[in-house]
């Protein structure tokens, strides 16, 4: 959907309301929330998890939830990542860990969520599993690239993070990013940005995603192609098979509960496909950000309203 159309302004400008938040928590899981959200709690999540890995399909997991207020806040979030990823190692699920900083901490203090994500990134790697860091609104770009580098400099390599094709800035963080050899997820880009900082047109965005994704398989670092749009998967398809870039150097990535026959293609072709499949109790603004890339996915979710 277009970046800046005004249906995905609204729907993002309306989720700021209290009344529409306090109405979508109490209901929202009946209305269709668990088309995109795996559970409520691990336990819930766990099956969903296994499901997915019995398909064929790779997945990460995320306890949603963003902007801590307090450092005990970030510290109960930091526990519950060490439960997730003990119970993933428990399980043995093919799933690793995506987060976002700000859910650790990162608007408090930013050496309060590196340390934090440190933490877990340490702990990932004593297990043999793998943190990715999600990209969130572009105020926290710069933070989370720093945090990233910290990590890579110390030596951990379990760790990846993301660039937005929308945003301006993101084909030079990602040269500035190359020689790390990162692990690197390239999205469009989920947030209400300025139009100062990203594109506004999708077309821009979908040439500039075009050009991360050649360059990041150009680089010596693993690409994580995370979008639903076919023909950007068969693009970055022939480009790697045109470059000889290895299987094991790429993967696609979807979101759970979006274009699930795709992802099964893909396996069924012999690639990579990951299913980013969130859980927990704080899921509105998640579901909120997949409505607005979807006026279907609104109608879906209101049609069930009115059935009740
Ligand atoms: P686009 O919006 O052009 O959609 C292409 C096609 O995909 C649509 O025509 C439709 O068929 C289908 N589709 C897309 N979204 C859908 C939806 N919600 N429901 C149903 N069908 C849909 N963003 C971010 O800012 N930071 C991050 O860290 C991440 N992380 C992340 C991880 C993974 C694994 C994925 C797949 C995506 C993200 N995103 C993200 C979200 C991303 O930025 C983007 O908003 C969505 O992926 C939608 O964009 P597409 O690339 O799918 O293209």
């Amino acid at each position: 959907m277009n970046p800046r159309s005004p249906l995905r302004a609204a729907i993002l400008a309306a989720a700021e309301s209290a009344r529409l938040q306090r109405f979508v928590t109490k209901h929202g899981f009946r209305l269709g929330a668990s088309r995109f959200v795996a559970g409520q709690s691990l336990d819930e999540a766990v099956p969903v998890l296994a499901r997915l890995n019995a398909q064929g399909l790779q997945t990460n997991t995320t306890l949603l939830g963003e902007g801590v207020r307090s450092e005990a806040e970030a510290r109960t979030a930091v526990d519950a990542y060490h439960e997730v990823l003990e119970r993933i190692h428990f399980e043995g699920l093919r799933t690793n860990v995506a987060l976002k900083l700000t859910n650790l901490g990162l608007s408090i203090d930013e050496e309060l969520a590196h340390r934090n994500v440190a933490e877990l990134v340490e702990h990932a790697a004593r297990l043999g599993n793998f943190i990715r860091i999600d990209m969130e609104e572009s105020i926290y770009v710069d933070a989370t690239l720093r945090t990233y580098r910290r990590l890579r400099e110390a030596g951990h390599d379990n760790v990846g993070t993301v660039l937005q094709a929308y945003l301006f800035r993101s084909e030079a963080d990602l040269d500035s990013l190359l020689p790390l050899a990162p692990n690197m997820r390239i999205v469009k880009g989920a947030y209400l940005e300025p139009a100062d900082v990203a594109y506004p047109d999708k077309s821009d965005v979908d040439a500039a995603y075009v050009r991360l994704v050649e360059a990041s398989l150009s680089g010596e670092g693993f690409t994580a192609v995370a979008t639903h749009d076919e023909r950007m998967i068969e693009q970055a398809i022939a480009f790697a098979r045109g470059r000889g870039v290895p299987p094991e150097r790429f993967q696609f990535q979807m979101l759970y509960g979006v274009r699930p026959r795709l992802q099964l293609d893909l396996v069924s072709r012999g690639y990579d496909v990951l299913v980013a499949t969130p859980f927990g109790p704080e899921w509105y603004r998640y579901l909120m950000r997949r409505l607005a890339e979807r006026p279907a996915n609104l109608l879906f979710f209101l049609r069930n309203l009115v059935r009740g």
